[in-house]
């Protein structure tokens, strides 16, 4: 299977692999460092983590196991709302460094906006981290069109939004202020954790391909401009299957007939507390 690292997404100096391997929530540990690994092995190129997933340690362990040379490899991780006020921030990031063993990261992202910290010390922090080489790049997580148009004149070194996208939500507006700023859109819960999977649409779809359900919801996500993926998923299979993408193309047609889902608008990841006012359409 050829890397992964093969097929990036370029702007703003940013280069992120097209697929990344999600690591949130593994309900066993003894096991994580191996999936990890496993999916370099495999071809993942980009791991996504961050400091409240709880999965950084595994990470770095993944990664060491893996036989791949750092250099070889695209991480990211976040830092969360609760460390949006500078010295904290600054914390967080060396815990993060710290956990995973690694000198820096590919990517530095603000997990989620917060209101009650001016927006302006928050990305001091993340643009200090990038000069001080800690962050090759750095962007931001589930910010809004408002919110995004906001942290580009505070931080124009942004060069990535990651955001709940896939089949089954539309996002055309934040799309469109993402490539109007010319940022990377990389889409977590690309899978909507899995319910996208029984649609019939991509069961009929994903048949005529002789592929899986999986891999056209993935593929349907990355045959958008800029847009990458992290989905996440325990089984080996499954990890070598969402990696595996790139020796079909969905037709406009197929395209079309999956755009059509996005109306259902479901929003899988949506916290009570401190969740921005989401655009709709
Ligand atoms: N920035 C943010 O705020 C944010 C929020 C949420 C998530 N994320 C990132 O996005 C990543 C992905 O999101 P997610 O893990 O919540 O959801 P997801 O990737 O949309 O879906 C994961 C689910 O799909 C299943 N699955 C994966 N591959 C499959 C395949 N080939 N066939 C059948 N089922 C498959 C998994 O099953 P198993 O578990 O059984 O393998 C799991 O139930 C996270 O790990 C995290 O890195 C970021």
């Amino acid at each position: 299977m050829q890397p992964a690292k093969a097929f990036t997404i370029n702007a703003r100096g940013a280069a992120i692999p097209v697929v990344g391997y999600g690591t949130m929530e593994f309900p066993e540990p003894g096991k994580a460092a191996g999936l990890v690994a496993h999916s370099i092995q495999c071809g993942y190129r980009h791991i996504d983590t961050a400091r409240k997933y709880g999965s950084e340690q595994w990470v770095g362990e993944g990664i060491r196991a893996s036989g791949i040379a750092r250099g070889e490899l695209f991480v990211t991780t976040k830092v969360t709302e609760d460390n949006a006020k500078a010295d904290d921030f600054a914390r967080s990031v060396d815990t993060s460094l710290k956990t995973m063993g690694l000198d820096y990261v590919d990517m530095l992202l603000v997990h989620w906006p917060q209101p009650r910290v001016p927006l302006a010390e928050t990305l001091g922090a993340l643009a200090k981290a990038k000069r001080q080489g800690l962050a090759r790049n750095i962007g931001v997580s589930n910010f809004t069109v408002a919110l995004l148009d906001e942290a580009m004149k505070i931080c124009p070194e942004i060069s990535n939004n990651q955001i709940e996208y896939h089949a089954y939500i539309r996002q055309d507006k934040l799309l469109a202020a993402c490539r109007r700023h010319g940022l990377l859109v990389t889409c977590h819960v690309p899978l909507a954790r899995g319910v996208l999977l029984q649609d019939p649409v991509v069961v009929e779809i994903a048949r005529g391909h002789k592929k899986s359900a999986a891999q056209v919801a993935l593929r349907w996500l990355i045959q958008q401009e800029n847009v990458g993926v992290v989905p996440r998923a325990l089984q080996n299979w499954e990890i070598e299957e969402n990696i595996d993408i790139f020796d079909f193309a969905l037709s406009a047609d197929e395209m079309a007939r999956i755009d059509g889902l996005r109306d259902r608008n479901l929003r899988v990841v949506d916290p009570e507390v401190r969740r921005p006012v989401w655009d709709v359409g």
